[in-house]
């Protein structure tokens, strides 16, 4: 088939190269010529693994191309995915400016029927928002659907191939069974629901594991004051399987680009529908503080954090990504640097992007030993697997104690103890 993809961002470029794998012929289209520039040359614009030979490989085959003309795009295509961007507004609605701009453009744009498929999270009634735009007037008749993204960064192309649910939302289920097959025998549920669903499904999804996140933070925060252990209360809660097991991993709470803005979002939404969503401000609340908590038992730990070296590993919001929205590690550096502290930060792959946003104090390690040498406390705050697989005896020696406070309970306490670390963790003392 032949599609178009409208946003060559995180879900439009891992959509589109995925499509063309599939054999699809494909063109991804965005406003940004510098990023265009790149994706033609094959350069992807962020780290995902796997997606840059995916990429190259499919350039190659000539099934994805890359434009800055949408009218190009949307006539040569029968089917148009619209990836853009949902950013949160002061409020925490979210912003569909990009949105209905694309919308706007298809509608000129377009000489004849298309599918339009909405894969951008977006607030309920959305896409029935854009189905009356594109079908205000004239001949041509739009068939929009609203097909949720649940891929996660770091693992979105395994997730691309291996989905295990597609939420479709049409008001003709015939339209929906189209858009699904252009994913191929994926081995997927489909979901085939009204738009409204669809669009609530994503939502009420990621705000659930928002919940359980904050949850399980909770109850770290709790263990903390007694001698229970955070990690085998997850395990022993997620044996049942009406709990089950993922998700309930205590650290620092979630960041990233979608947790943070969807779980807002849902507020607002249920707010202007005349609902106080209350559960989900404790979300947030309890999700906000988690990180706090564990930058201020550091600063507990030393008294005053002025003058000391503090290592900081890791600054993405998770591992296997360079992705640093609304990154726990960011506002613990920060709080480290504010307090006059002297941070050494390293991460694998988010340094880049870490110097354009951190304080002019902040020196970037060239790799974890590096930030480790002569450091007060080696602070772990991202889950890259590297960081798990230290080499202990060396850490030991570099750091000027051996002081160790893990965000994200890399390392067995016991273990660390016998090795004759002073080393503290979420949830488990
Ligand atoms: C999330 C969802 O998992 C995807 O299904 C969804 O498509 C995506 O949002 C989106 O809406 O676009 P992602 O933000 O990439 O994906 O990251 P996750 O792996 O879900 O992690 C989110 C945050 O929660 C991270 O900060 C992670 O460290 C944290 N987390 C996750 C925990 O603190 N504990 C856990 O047990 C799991």
């Amino acid at each position: 088939m032949k599609i178009a993809i409208i946003g060559t961002g995180y879900v439009g470029l891992i959509t589109g190269v995925g499509l063309a794998e599939l054999g699809h012929s494909v063109v991804g289209v965005d406003e940004n010529p510098e990023k265009i520039k790149l994706l033609e040359r094959g350069v992807e614009p962020f780290y995902e693994p796997g997606l840059a030979e995916l990429l190259k490989k499919n350039i190659k085959a000539k099934r994805i191309s890359f434009t800055l003309d949408l009218t190009q795009a949307v006539n040569k295509t029968d089917y148009i995915f619209i990836c853009v961007g949902t950013p949160p507004r002061q409020d925490g609605g979210a912003d569909l400016s990009y949105l209905l701009r694309a919308s706007r453009a298809i509608k000129k744009a377009a000489r004849g029927p298309k599918m339009v498929i909405i894969k951008s999270t977006v607030p309920l009634g959305t896409n029935d928002r854009v189905e009356k735009i594109l079908n205000s007037s004239g001949s041509a008749k739009f068939e929009v659907v609203s097909m949720p993204e649940f891929l996660r960064e770091g693992k979105a192309v395994y997730d691309f191939f291996h989905p295990d649910r597609m939420v479709i939302g049409v008001t003709n289920p015939k339209a929906g069974a189209r858009a699904g097959r252009l994913f191929g025998k994926n081995g997927a549920r489909k979901v085939i629901v009204n738009r409204e669903t669809g669009e609530l499904i994503k939502y009420a999804s990621n705000a659930f594991l928002a919940t359980k996140i904050s949850f399980i933070n909770d109850i770290a925060n709790l263990c903390e004051r007694v001698k229970a252990n955070v990690e085998q209360v997850a395990y022993g809660m997620g044996l049942d399987p009406r709990i089950a097991p993922a998700f309930l991993k205590a650290g620092l709470g979630y960041g990233g680009s979608c947790f943070p803005k969807d779980v807002k979002a849902l507020v607002y939404i249920a707010k202007v529908l005349g609902y106080d969503f209350r559960m989900l401000k404790a979300v947030i609340a309890v999700n906000s503080a988690q990180r706090i908590i564990f930058a201020e038992k550091i600063k507990k730990y030393f008294g005053r954090l002025k003058g000391k070296k503090i290592a900081v590993l890791g600054l993405a919001f998770k591992g296997e990504t360079d992705d640093l929205r609304e990154s726990a590690a960011i506002d613990i550096a920060e709080y480290f640097a504010k307090q006059g502290a002297k941070v050494a930060a390293f991460d694998p792959k988010a340094m880049a992007n870490a110097m354009k946003v951190l304080p002019k104090s902040v020196v970037f390690a060239k790799n974890e030993y590096e930030a480790i040498k002569n450091a007060d406390a080696l602070v772990i705050v991202t889950e890259w697997p590297q960081f798990a697989k230290l080499n202990l005896t060396k850490v030991k020696k570099l750091l000027n104690r051996p002081v160790i406070f893990d965000g994200k309970n890399l390392y067995d306490s016991e273990v660390m103890k016998k090795k004759g670390f002073k080393y503290f963790s979420v949830g488990r003392n």
